[in-house]
């Protein structure tokens, strides 16, 4: 007899860690792995190539349902395309950074891809980790465990600009700071702690501890299920 299903939800600012720990989690756990940004920068990058003004809401509503978005949730290698075309590259450039707040706040753009992540969520055999800002409050509200990550804005600035290989740590700050506010106070389904979920503020911790952390407790779920 197989083990149920268990259901993930990693939500937090970004710099916090999420992408690693996701991976690593649903990787040592044997369950598919869902990045929901890479889904929202994946919807931008289709706006911005095929000239929508992302600055009119009611624009990109009318067309937020033509692209053909598929997310491979394999963690060992997860993939994104557009139609067909492989966009994990194109989707992390700044330009589409810059703009993916704009697009994300829409709400017929976060109606069609809160549908995708449900149905991915749903198919997922043994299980899956859904990594995101609303999953917990919004997207799966029934998740067997919700973790909300957190870290001082200078440690989320120190990864994010590591990441990038980019020095300037003080513009990757406040672009962070930026895309945290307004991803945080748009009137749909804003970045938030669930009420039960549990917060790891990750700022003095290495990545081994907080995937360590963050697979006890899946464990204990799945023993109680
Ligand atoms: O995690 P990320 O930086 O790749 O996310 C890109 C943007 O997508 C982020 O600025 C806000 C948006 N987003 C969202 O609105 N809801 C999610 N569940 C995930 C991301």
């Amino acid at each position: 007899e197989s083990a149920p299903a268990v259901i993930v939800a990693i939500d937090g600012p970004s710099g916090t860690g999420k992408s690693s720990t996701s991976k690593a989690v649903a990787a040592r756990l044997g369950l598919s792995y869902l990045d929901t940004g890479a889904q929202y920068r994946a919807i931008t990058w289709w706006m911005v190539t095929n000239g929508v003004d992302v600055t009119d809401p009611s624009e990109i509503a009318a067309v937020a349902g033509k692209p053909d978005i598929v997310s491979g949730t394999d963690p060992a290698g997860p993939t994104i395309t557009v139609d067909g075309v492989d966009v994990a590259g194109p989707i992390r450039t700044q330009e589409v950074t810059a703009k993916v707040s704009a697009v994300s706040a829409v709400p017929e753009v976060r109606a069609r891809i809160t549908e995708l992540q449900r149905s991915i969520a749903a198919d997922a055999r043994t299980g899956i980790v859904v990594e995101g800002r609303d999953i917990g409050t919004t997207v799966l509200p029934d998740a067997d465990l919700k973790i909300f990550l957190t870290a001082s804005p200078e440690a989320r600035a120190a990864r994010r600009s590591g990441e990038l290989k980019n020095a300037d740590v003080d513009a990757t700050r406040e672009a962070l700071i930026k895309r945290d506010a307004a991803d945080s106070s748009r009137k749909t389904s804003p970045l938030a702690k669930a009420d039960d979920a549990v917060e790891v503020d990750t700022t003095d911790l290495t990545l081994a501890q907080v995937v360590e952390c963050v697979v006890g407790l899946v464990e204990e779920k799945r023993a109680a299920k």
